[in-house]
Protein backbone atom coordinates (compact mmCIF):
# COMPACT_ATOMS: atom_id res chain seq x y z
CA UNK A 1 0.00 0.00 0.00
CA UNK A 2 2.90 2.51 0.51
CA UNK A 3 5.50 1.31 -1.56
CA UNK A 4 3.62 1.36 -4.76
CA UNK A 5 3.67 5.28 -4.24
CA UNK A 6 6.92 5.32 -3.36
CA UNK A 7 7.98 3.71 -6.78
CA UNK A 8 5.78 5.42 -8.96
CA UNK A 9 7.23 8.62 -7.33
CA UNK A 10 10.62 7.54 -7.95
CA UNK A 11 9.41 6.79 -11.12
CA UNK A 12 7.63 9.83 -11.92
CA UNK A 13 10.78 11.69 -9.92
CA UNK A 14 13.36 10.49 -12.65
CA UNK A 15 11.35 11.66 -15.51
CA UNK A 16 10.35 14.97 -14.26
CA UNK A 17 14.17 15.21 -13.48
CA UNK A 18 15.31 14.69 -17.24
CA UNK A 19 12.27 17.47 -18.39
CA UNK A 20 13.76 19.58 -15.69
CA UNK A 21 17.69 19.26 -15.48
CA UNK A 22 18.25 21.86 -18.00
CA UNK A 23 16.23 24.36 -16.66
CA UNK A 24 16.89 24.07 -13.05
CA UNK A 25 19.73 27.08 -12.85
CA UNK A 26 17.61 29.65 -14.11
CA UNK A 27 15.88 29.02 -10.55
CA UNK A 28 18.95 29.90 -8.30
CA UNK A 29 19.20 33.33 -7.23
CA UNK A 30 21.66 35.78 -5.49
CA UNK A 31 21.46 34.90 -1.68
CA UNK A 32 18.76 37.31 0.01
CA UNK A 33 19.60 39.85 2.65
CA UNK A 34 16.53 41.73 3.29
CA UNK A 35 13.52 39.16 3.34
CA UNK A 36 13.22 39.36 7.45
CA UNK A 37 10.79 40.79 9.29
CA UNK A 38 8.94 38.27 6.28
CA UNK A 39 6.92 40.91 4.15
CA UNK A 40 6.26 40.79 0.33
CA UNK A 41 5.62 38.04 -2.53
CA UNK A 42 7.94 35.36 -0.56
CA UNK A 43 5.11 35.61 2.54
CA UNK A 44 1.85 34.44 3.04
CA UNK A 45 1.31 34.50 6.67
CA UNK A 46 1.64 33.21 9.90
CA UNK A 47 0.19 30.46 11.82
CA UNK A 48 -2.40 30.58 14.34
CA UNK A 49 -1.34 29.05 17.84
CA UNK A 50 -2.97 26.54 20.10
CA UNK A 51 -2.43 24.58 23.57
CA UNK A 52 -2.36 20.75 23.44
CA UNK A 53 -2.89 20.00 26.90
CA UNK A 54 -0.91 16.90 27.67
CA UNK A 55 -3.03 16.17 31.10
CA UNK A 56 -5.95 15.06 28.86
CA UNK A 57 -6.57 11.88 28.06
CA UNK A 58 -5.73 11.32 24.79
CA UNK A 59 -8.84 11.19 22.74
CA UNK A 60 -9.68 14.57 24.11
CA UNK A 61 -6.25 16.42 23.15
CA UNK A 62 -7.05 17.38 19.82
CA UNK A 63 -10.57 18.14 19.80
CA UNK A 64 -10.48 22.03 19.88
CA UNK A 65 -7.87 21.75 16.48
CA UNK A 66 -9.47 19.07 14.44
CA UNK A 67 -13.17 21.15 15.02
CA UNK A 68 -11.56 24.28 14.00
CA UNK A 69 -10.20 22.67 11.08
CA UNK A 70 -12.86 20.19 9.91
CA UNK A 71 -13.24 21.47 6.84
CA UNK A 72 -9.17 22.13 5.57
CA UNK A 73 -8.68 18.40 7.15
CA UNK A 74 -11.51 17.28 4.66
CA UNK A 75 -10.04 18.42 1.89
CA UNK A 76 -6.44 17.12 2.39
CA UNK A 77 -7.82 13.72 2.99
CA UNK A 78 -9.73 13.30 0.22
CA UNK A 79 -6.72 14.94 -2.13
CA UNK A 80 -4.33 12.14 -0.28
CA UNK A 81 -7.09 9.19 -1.02
CA UNK A 82 -7.35 10.16 -4.33
CA UNK A 83 -4.34 9.51 -4.83
CA UNK A 84 -3.60 7.11 -2.75
CA UNK A 85 -6.58 4.42 -4.28
CA UNK A 86 -5.12 5.67 -7.45
CA UNK A 87 -1.63 3.76 -6.56
CA UNK A 88 -3.45 1.26 -5.16
CA UNK A 89 -5.82 -0.16 -8.11
CA UNK A 90 -2.45 -0.19 -10.06
CA UNK A 91 -1.08 -2.85 -7.59
CA UNK A 92 -2.21 -5.71 -5.97
CA UNK A 93 -4.17 -4.76 -3.54
CA UNK A 94 -7.36 -6.46 -2.81
CA UNK A 95 -8.54 -5.66 0.83
CA UNK A 96 -10.28 -2.01 0.97
CA UNK A 97 -8.03 0.61 1.49
CA UNK A 98 -10.53 1.92 4.67
CA UNK A 99 -10.05 -1.11 6.10
CA UNK A 100 -6.67 -1.95 5.91
CA UNK A 101 -6.55 1.78 7.27
CA UNK A 102 -8.90 1.44 10.02
CA UNK A 103 -6.54 -1.86 11.18
CA UNK A 104 -3.09 -0.15 11.14
CA UNK A 105 -4.95 2.36 13.07
CA UNK A 106 -5.81 -0.28 15.80
CA UNK A 107 -1.81 -1.23 15.67
CA UNK A 108 -0.48 1.96 16.53
CA UNK A 109 0.78 2.39 20.21
CA UNK A 110 -0.48 4.59 22.82
CA UNK A 111 -0.98 7.07 23.42
CA UNK A 112 -1.35 7.54 19.62
CA UNK A 113 -3.76 5.08 18.68
CA UNK A 114 -6.12 7.22 20.93
CA UNK A 115 -5.24 10.77 19.93
CA UNK A 116 -5.92 9.90 16.19
CA UNK A 117 -9.31 7.81 16.89
CA UNK A 118 -10.10 11.04 19.27
CA UNK A 119 -9.43 13.48 15.90
CA UNK A 120 -11.80 10.50 13.89
CA UNK A 121 -14.65 10.60 16.46
CA UNK A 122 -14.13 15.05 16.33
CA UNK A 123 -14.37 15.27 12.75
CA UNK A 124 -16.47 12.81 11.93
CA UNK A 125 -14.75 10.71 9.87
CA UNK A 126 -13.58 7.14 9.48
CA UNK A 127 -10.24 6.43 11.85
CA UNK A 128 -8.60 4.94 8.47
CA UNK A 129 -8.74 8.47 7.30
CA UNK A 130 -6.93 10.11 10.13
CA UNK A 131 -4.61 7.45 9.76
CA UNK A 132 -3.72 7.44 6.28
CA UNK A 133 -3.14 11.54 7.24
CA UNK A 134 -0.40 10.65 9.36
CA UNK A 135 1.48 8.10 7.65
CA UNK A 136 1.76 11.10 4.65
CA UNK A 137 3.62 13.22 6.42
CA UNK A 138 6.29 10.37 7.22
CA UNK A 139 6.37 10.03 3.55
CA UNK A 140 6.34 12.82 1.56
CA UNK A 141 8.07 15.20 3.34
CA UNK A 142 11.25 16.81 1.96
CA UNK A 143 12.96 19.62 3.63
CA UNK A 144 16.02 22.01 4.45
CA UNK A 145 16.99 21.60 7.83
CA UNK A 146 19.97 24.11 9.31
CA UNK A 147 21.79 24.36 12.40
CA UNK A 148 24.54 27.59 12.75
CA UNK A 149 26.07 28.52 15.70
CA UNK A 150 27.40 32.09 16.63
CA UNK A 151 30.66 33.44 18.07
CA UNK A 152 29.63 32.90 21.16
CA UNK A 153 28.36 29.69 20.79
CA UNK A 154 24.65 30.51 20.78
CA UNK A 155 22.57 27.82 18.93
CA UNK A 156 20.26 28.90 15.77
CA UNK A 157 17.89 25.89 14.33
CA UNK A 158 15.86 26.44 10.94
CA UNK A 159 13.89 24.45 8.99
CA UNK A 160 11.74 24.62 5.61
CA UNK A 161 9.13 23.00 4.87
CA UNK A 162 8.46 21.16 1.64
CA UNK A 163 5.96 19.12 1.32
CA UNK A 164 3.43 17.77 -1.56
CA UNK A 165 5.74 16.33 -4.06
CA UNK A 166 3.58 14.66 -7.31
CA UNK A 167 0.89 15.37 -5.15
CA UNK A 168 -0.87 17.15 -8.26
CA UNK A 169 0.73 19.97 -10.27
CA UNK A 170 -1.99 22.72 -10.67
CA UNK A 171 -1.39 24.14 -14.11
CA UNK A 172 -3.61 27.28 -13.62
CA UNK A 173 -1.88 27.90 -10.36
CA UNK A 174 1.34 26.95 -11.19
CA UNK A 175 2.08 24.98 -7.84
CA UNK A 176 1.36 21.78 -5.99
CA UNK A 177 -2.41 21.26 -5.32
CA UNK A 178 -1.91 20.08 -2.01
CA UNK A 179 0.87 22.28 -0.87
CA UNK A 180 -1.48 24.57 -1.02
CA UNK A 181 -4.23 23.14 0.67
CA UNK A 182 -1.98 22.16 3.77
CA UNK A 183 -0.30 25.53 4.83
CA UNK A 184 -4.45 26.13 5.98
CA UNK A 185 -3.29 23.60 8.40
CA UNK A 186 -0.17 24.90 9.87
CA UNK A 187 -0.63 25.51 13.31
CA UNK A 188 1.87 26.31 16.32
CA UNK A 189 1.48 24.03 19.37
CA UNK A 190 2.25 24.37 22.57
CA UNK A 191 2.28 21.12 24.66
CA UNK A 192 1.46 21.74 28.45
CA UNK A 193 1.37 19.90 31.44
CA UNK A 194 0.23 21.32 34.78
CA UNK A 195 -0.30 24.19 33.05
CA UNK A 196 3.41 24.45 31.77
CA UNK A 197 4.95 24.03 28.96
CA UNK A 198 6.88 20.97 27.92
CA UNK A 199 7.64 21.87 24.01
CA UNK A 200 6.37 23.94 21.51
CA UNK A 201 6.16 22.21 17.91
CA UNK A 202 5.00 23.57 13.98
CA UNK A 203 2.34 20.83 13.01
CA UNK A 204 -0.54 20.16 10.38
CA UNK A 205 -3.42 20.18 12.29
CA UNK A 206 -4.67 16.24 12.26
CA UNK A 207 -0.81 15.17 12.54
CA UNK A 208 0.07 13.74 16.41
CA UNK A 209 3.62 13.25 15.38
CA UNK A 210 6.12 16.36 15.14
CA UNK A 211 8.67 17.20 12.42
CA UNK A 212 9.84 20.54 13.92
CA UNK A 213 10.25 21.12 17.82
CA UNK A 214 11.73 22.84 20.99
CA UNK A 215 12.30 21.58 24.27
CA UNK A 216 13.51 25.12 26.13
CA UNK A 217 16.85 25.32 27.29
CA UNK A 218 17.44 21.61 26.17
CA UNK A 219 17.19 20.93 22.72
CA UNK A 220 15.83 21.86 19.57
CA UNK A 221 14.81 18.58 16.82
CA UNK A 222 13.38 18.24 13.00
CA UNK A 223 13.28 15.33 10.66
CA UNK A 224 13.50 15.29 6.84
CA UNK A 225 12.79 12.56 4.58
CA UNK A 226 15.43 10.12 3.54
CA UNK A 227 14.81 8.58 0.70
CA UNK A 228 16.21 5.12 0.43
CA UNK A 229 15.92 2.17 -1.43
CA UNK A 230 17.91 0.22 0.55
CA UNK A 231 15.18 -0.74 2.95
CA UNK A 232 13.15 1.80 2.34
CA UNK A 233 9.43 0.97 3.51
CA UNK A 234 9.88 -2.68 4.12
CA UNK A 235 9.68 -1.65 7.65
CA UNK A 236 5.96 -0.43 7.23
CA UNK A 237 4.81 -3.72 5.62
CA UNK A 238 6.63 -5.85 8.40
CA UNK A 239 4.39 -3.39 10.25
CA UNK A 240 1.47 -4.94 8.40
CA UNK A 241 2.16 -7.85 8.95
CA UNK A 242 2.80 -8.12 12.65
CA UNK A 243 6.83 -7.75 13.12
CA UNK A 244 5.86 -4.19 15.01
CA UNK A 245 9.55 -3.97 16.67
CA UNK A 246 10.51 -0.52 14.78
CA UNK A 247 8.80 2.77 15.92
CA UNK A 248 6.80 5.26 13.87
CA UNK A 249 9.60 8.36 13.10
CA UNK A 250 7.52 11.28 14.02
CA UNK A 251 6.15 9.08 17.20
CA UNK A 252 9.93 8.92 17.87
CA UNK A 253 10.41 12.57 17.86
CA UNK A 254 7.14 13.09 19.73
CA UNK A 255 8.16 11.19 22.63
CA UNK A 256 11.80 12.24 22.20
CA UNK A 257 10.55 15.57 23.22
CA UNK A 258 7.77 14.82 25.37
CA UNK A 259 10.15 12.60 27.52
CA UNK A 260 13.87 13.70 27.05
CA UNK A 261 15.92 15.73 29.83
CA UNK A 262 19.25 16.25 27.89
CA UNK A 263 20.36 16.52 24.18
CA UNK A 264 22.45 13.49 25.04
CA UNK A 265 19.59 11.62 25.67
CA UNK A 266 17.65 13.05 22.82
CA UNK A 267 20.63 11.98 20.66
CA UNK A 268 20.90 8.82 21.96
CA UNK A 269 17.57 7.43 21.29
CA UNK A 270 17.41 9.01 18.20
CA UNK A 271 20.39 7.53 16.61
CA UNK A 272 19.42 4.33 18.12
CA UNK A 273 15.92 3.38 18.37
CA UNK A 274 14.69 0.93 15.46
CA UNK A 275 12.47 2.16 13.31
CA UNK A 276 9.96 1.59 10.08
CA UNK A 277 11.89 3.47 7.71
CA UNK A 278 15.24 5.83 6.90
CA UNK A 279 15.12 9.62 8.37
CA UNK A 280 17.80 12.06 8.77
CA UNK A 281 17.25 13.69 12.32
CA UNK A 282 18.75 16.85 12.94
CA UNK A 283 19.05 18.37 16.70
CA UNK A 284 20.68 21.51 18.19
CA UNK A 285 21.23 21.45 21.72
CA UNK A 286 21.82 24.85 24.07
CA UNK A 287 25.68 24.80 24.50
CA UNK A 288 28.44 25.21 21.70
CA UNK A 289 28.94 21.70 19.21
CA UNK A 290 25.94 20.40 20.33
CA UNK A 291 24.26 19.96 17.29
CA UNK A 292 24.20 17.34 14.69
CA UNK A 293 22.57 15.60 11.45
CA UNK A 294 21.83 11.67 12.32
CA UNK A 295 21.83 9.84 8.94
CA UNK A 296 19.52 6.71 10.29
CA UNK A 297 19.02 3.59 8.56
CA UNK A 298 15.78 1.64 10.16
CA UNK A 299 18.02 0.27 12.53
CA UNK A 300 21.64 2.22 13.04
CA UNK A 301 22.81 5.62 13.24
CA UNK A 302 24.59 5.58 9.76
CA UNK A 303 26.39 8.57 10.46
CA UNK A 304 26.93 11.16 12.97
CA UNK A 305 27.94 14.92 11.65
CA UNK A 306 28.90 16.81 14.41
CA UNK A 307 29.22 20.58 14.68
CA UNK A 308 32.94 21.54 15.68
CA UNK A 309 33.00 25.14 15.67
CA UNK A 310 36.90 25.27 16.73
CA UNK A 311 37.88 23.60 13.46
CA UNK A 312 36.00 25.68 11.55
CA UNK A 313 32.33 23.95 11.25
CA UNK A 314 30.00 26.27 12.79
CA UNK A 315 26.92 25.08 10.69
CA UNK A 316 25.31 21.90 9.53
CA UNK A 317 22.75 21.66 6.69
CA UNK A 318 21.11 18.85 5.72
CA UNK A 319 18.14 18.52 2.50
CA UNK A 320 17.31 15.03 1.51
CA UNK A 321 20.64 13.57 0.99
CA UNK A 322 23.38 11.75 2.67
CA UNK A 323 25.67 14.31 4.06
CA UNK A 324 28.86 12.24 2.70
CA UNK A 325 27.21 11.98 -1.06
CA UNK A 326 26.62 14.93 -3.38
CA UNK A 327 22.81 15.66 -3.68
CA UNK A 328 21.03 14.66 -7.09
CA UNK A 329 22.30 17.50 -9.75
CA UNK A 330 18.38 18.06 -10.09
CA UNK A 331 17.72 18.39 -6.54
CA UNK A 332 20.89 20.30 -4.97
CA UNK A 333 18.77 22.46 -2.28
CA UNK A 334 22.14 21.97 -0.34
CA UNK A 335 25.31 23.98 -1.59
CA UNK A 336 22.97 27.16 -2.17
CA UNK A 337 22.35 27.04 1.54
CA UNK A 338 25.66 26.31 2.37
CA UNK A 339 27.05 29.29 -0.20
CA UNK A 340 24.49 31.87 1.54
CA UNK A 341 25.71 30.54 4.80
CA UNK A 342 29.35 31.16 3.94
CA UNK A 343 28.45 34.26 2.27
CA UNK A 344 26.83 35.63 5.54
CA UNK A 345 29.79 34.49 8.26
CA UNK A 346 30.10 33.21 11.42
CA UNK A 347 30.03 36.35 13.05
CA UNK A 348 26.52 38.14 11.42
CA UNK A 349 24.27 34.64 12.15
CA UNK A 350 21.01 34.83 13.42
CA UNK A 351 17.42 33.57 13.35
CA UNK A 352 16.82 36.53 10.68
CA UNK A 353 20.12 36.02 8.54
CA UNK A 354 18.55 31.62 8.78
CA UNK A 355 15.29 32.82 7.41
CA UNK A 356 17.05 34.74 4.45
CA UNK A 357 19.31 31.83 3.59
CA UNK A 358 15.58 29.53 3.27
CA UNK A 359 14.12 32.65 1.53
CA UNK A 360 16.78 32.28 -1.51
CA UNK A 361 15.64 29.93 -4.33
CA UNK A 362 15.83 26.92 -4.70
CA UNK A 363 16.37 26.49 -1.20
CA UNK A 364 12.76 28.39 -1.49
CA UNK A 365 10.79 26.30 -4.03
CA UNK A 366 7.51 24.97 -4.82
CA UNK A 367 6.84 23.06 -2.32
CA UNK A 368 7.93 25.01 0.20
CA UNK A 369 4.77 24.87 2.98
CA UNK A 370 6.78 27.38 5.79
CA UNK A 371 9.82 27.87 7.16
CA UNK A 372 10.05 27.37 11.19
CA UNK A 373 12.69 29.37 13.34
CA UNK A 374 13.45 27.78 16.70
CA UNK A 375 16.06 29.51 19.33
CA UNK A 376 16.76 26.74 22.02
CA UNK A 377 17.68 29.05 25.25
CA UNK A 378 14.14 31.30 25.25
CA UNK A 379 12.35 28.06 23.88
CA UNK A 380 11.22 30.28 20.74
CA UNK A 381 9.26 29.43 18.06
CA UNK A 382 8.05 30.91 15.30
CA UNK A 383 6.70 29.63 11.81
CA UNK A 384 5.62 31.48 8.32
CA UNK A 385 4.24 30.09 5.83
CA UNK A 386 5.76 30.95 2.58
CA UNK A 387 5.23 31.17 -1.69
CA UNK A 388 7.88 30.98 -4.41
CA UNK A 389 6.93 33.31 -7.33
CA UNK A 390 8.01 32.34 -11.12
CA UNK A 391 10.29 31.45 -11.83
CA UNK A 392 10.42 29.12 -9.35
CA UNK A 393 11.95 25.51 -9.10
CA UNK A 394 9.21 22.83 -8.91
CA UNK A 395 11.05 21.51 -5.72
C1 LIG B 1 -6.05 27.87 -8.08
O1 LIG B 1 -6.52 29.10 -8.59
C2 LIG B 1 -7.92 29.17 -8.71
C3 LIG B 1 -8.27 30.47 -9.42
O2 LIG B 1 -7.33 31.47 -9.14
C4 LIG B 1 -8.56 29.07 -7.33
O3 LIG B 1 -9.97 29.11 -7.42
C5 LIG B 1 -8.13 27.76 -6.71
O4 LIG B 1 -8.63 27.66 -5.41
C6 LIG B 1 -6.63 27.62 -6.70
N1 LIG B 1 -6.28 26.32 -6.24
C7 LIG B 1 -5.49 26.12 -5.23
C8 LIG B 1 -5.24 24.73 -4.88
O5 LIG B 1 -4.97 27.03 -4.59
C1 LIG C 1 -4.54 24.91 34.78
O1 LIG C 1 -5.14 26.20 34.88
C2 LIG C 1 -6.55 26.18 34.92
C3 LIG C 1 -7.09 27.61 34.87
O2 LIG C 1 -6.10 28.55 34.72
C4 LIG C 1 -7.01 25.47 36.17
O3 LIG C 1 -8.42 25.41 36.20
C5 LIG C 1 -6.45 24.04 36.16
O4 LIG C 1 -6.77 23.39 37.35
C6 LIG C 1 -4.94 24.05 35.99
N1 LIG C 1 -4.50 22.69 35.79
C7 LIG C 1 -3.47 22.17 36.44
C8 LIG C 1 -3.16 20.72 36.10
O5 LIG C 1 -2.79 22.77 37.23
C1 LIG D 1 20.80 27.37 27.95
O1 LIG D 1 21.73 28.34 27.51
C2 LIG D 1 21.53 29.63 28.06
C3 LIG D 1 22.48 30.58 27.36
O2 LIG D 1 23.77 30.04 27.33
C4 LIG D 1 21.72 29.57 29.56
O3 LIG D 1 21.49 30.85 30.14
C5 LIG D 1 20.72 28.57 30.14
O4 LIG D 1 20.93 28.41 31.52
C6 LIG D 1 20.86 27.22 29.45
N1 LIG D 1 19.79 26.35 29.91
C7 LIG D 1 19.98 25.15 30.41
C8 LIG D 1 18.76 24.41 30.85
O5 LIG D 1 21.09 24.67 30.50
C1 LIG E 1 6.07 10.12 28.11
O1 LIG E 1 6.18 9.47 29.33
C2 LIG E 1 4.95 9.40 30.08
C3 LIG E 1 5.26 8.81 31.42
O2 LIG E 1 5.97 7.62 31.28
C4 LIG E 1 3.95 8.57 29.28
O3 LIG E 1 2.72 8.50 29.97
C5 LIG E 1 3.74 9.22 27.92
O4 LIG E 1 2.85 8.46 27.14
C6 LIG E 1 5.07 9.39 27.21
N1 LIG E 1 4.83 10.13 25.98
C7 LIG E 1 4.84 9.58 24.78
C8 LIG E 1 4.52 10.48 23.62
O5 LIG E 1 5.06 8.41 24.58
C1 LIG F 1 31.46 27.03 2.33
O1 LIG F 1 32.62 27.16 3.14
C2 LIG F 1 33.20 25.91 3.50
C3 LIG F 1 34.29 26.18 4.52
O2 LIG F 1 35.14 27.18 4.09
C4 LIG F 1 33.71 25.21 2.25
O3 LIG F 1 34.24 23.95 2.57
C5 LIG F 1 32.54 25.00 1.31
O4 LIG F 1 32.99 24.44 0.07
C6 LIG F 1 31.82 26.30 1.02
N1 LIG F 1 30.63 25.93 0.29
C7 LIG F 1 30.03 26.71 -0.63
C8 LIG F 1 28.89 26.14 -1.36
O5 LIG F 1 30.41 27.85 -0.83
Amino acid sequence: MVRAPVLVAVAAATLLAAAVVRARDPYAEDCKIHEYPPAGPTYKGTIPDYIINLDLPPSKRWVQLALDKTAELKTVIKAIKVIVSTFIHSGKFMASLDSILAWLGSTLPYPFNEEIKGIATAIDVPLGDVVAFNIFYEIFTVCTSIIAEDKTGKLYHARNLDFGLFLGWDIRNSSWSTTQKLKRLMVSLDFQKNNKTVFKSANFAGYVGVISGVKQGIFTLTMNERFSLDGGYIGIFEWLLGKRDGWWMGFLTRTVLENSTSYEDAKDKLANTKLLAPVYFIIGGNKTDEGCIITRSRTAALDIKNLDAKNGIWYVVETNYDPWKHPLVIDDRRHPAMNCLNQTKQEKISLPALYNVLSTKPVLNKLTVSTTLLEVSEGHIETYLRECPDPCSPW
